[in-house]
This record gives C-alpha cells, sequence and structure tokens, in this order.
C-alpha cells in the first residue's frame, strides 16, 4: 500500500491536505482529508473513508498515522451510531471531548 498526500490552499479557506491509500495497481482503497483552518491546530480530519472490500486491515490506521506525521494535533467527529469509527479511535488512544447529542469529538491529545 502506499499513501500520498496533496496539499491544497484555497483563497479564504486556509488549507487542505488529501491523503489516498493505493493498491499496487494504483486502485484508491482508503482516503481522508485535513481541514488546517490558516495554520492553526488542531487541524480537523474530515471525510476518512475505506472502500469496504478492504476493511479492518489497518488502512484507516495507517491513514491516520500519516496525518499524524504532518500535524501534532487533530479532531475528529462521528455520530454516536458510528461503532466503526469509535473503535477505530479509541484503538489509536485519541480522547473524547466535548460533543452535542449527535455528534461525538475525539482530540489527538
Ligand atoms: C471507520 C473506517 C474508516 C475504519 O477503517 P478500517 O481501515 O477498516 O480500520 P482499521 O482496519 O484501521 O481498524 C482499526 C481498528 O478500528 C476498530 N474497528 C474498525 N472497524 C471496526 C468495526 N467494523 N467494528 C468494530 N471496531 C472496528 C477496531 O478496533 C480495529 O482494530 P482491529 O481490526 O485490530 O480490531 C471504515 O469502517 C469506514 O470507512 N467506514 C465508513 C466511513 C466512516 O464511518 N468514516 C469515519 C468517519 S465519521
Amino acid at each position: 500500500m502506499i499513501i500520498h498526500s496533496r496539499r491544497r490552499g484555497y483563497p479564504g479557506h486556509g488549507t487542505y491536505r488529501h491523503y489516498t491509500a493505493r493498491d499496487e495497481q494504483w486502485s484508491v482503497m482508503g482516503e481522508v482529508t485535513v481541514i488546517n483552518g490558516f495554520g492553526r491546530e488542531p487541524v480537523y480530519v474530515q471525510g476518512l473513508w475505506v472502500e469496504p472490500d478492504y476493511r479492518r486491515q489497518g488502512i484507516a490506521t495507517q491513514l491516520l498515522h500519516a496525518v499524524k506525521g504532518h500535524y501534532a494535533r487533530f479532531t475528529l467527529a462521528c455520530h454516536p451510531s458510528n461503532t466503526e469509527a469509535q473503535g477505530l479511535y479509541r484503538k489509536l488512544s485519541l480522547k473524547q471531548t466535548e460533543g452535542t447529542g449527535s455528534i461525538m469529538r475525539f482530540t489527538s491529545n
């Protein structure tokens, strides 16, 4: 598996970094996006997605490790019904912080 990232700047919106995990045939196995609001941390991690055929193989874990390589502090959110995401975040020792009834929020430290 290869993870590569591309940084994009949007006028008025700071920068985004898109990470893509690909197999040897260059097919996309998973992806995630970091929203970096003008260099402030924590940055926001959004759009974490692993293609169903590739799940439970550590791809999301590796994508988030790649994020960690660029950003010291990041936050993520998920819906309370999303037990897969919560299992992942807890396995990575992310800390649960404030949230609302419809959103759970986690931070890297
Ligand atoms: C959540 C998601 C990104 C996990 O991706 P993944 O590549 O399968 O995750 P990993 O293989 O790195 O899993 C690491 C750990 O997360 C937890 N986990 C992952 N999927 C799980 C599931 N279906 N049920 C329970 N725990 C799960 C486990 O602790 C797992 O470790 P283990 O396999 O050794 O038990 C994937 O299921 C997905 O794309 N879901 C749809 C989109 C989504 O919900 N994104 C989250 C953002 S809100």
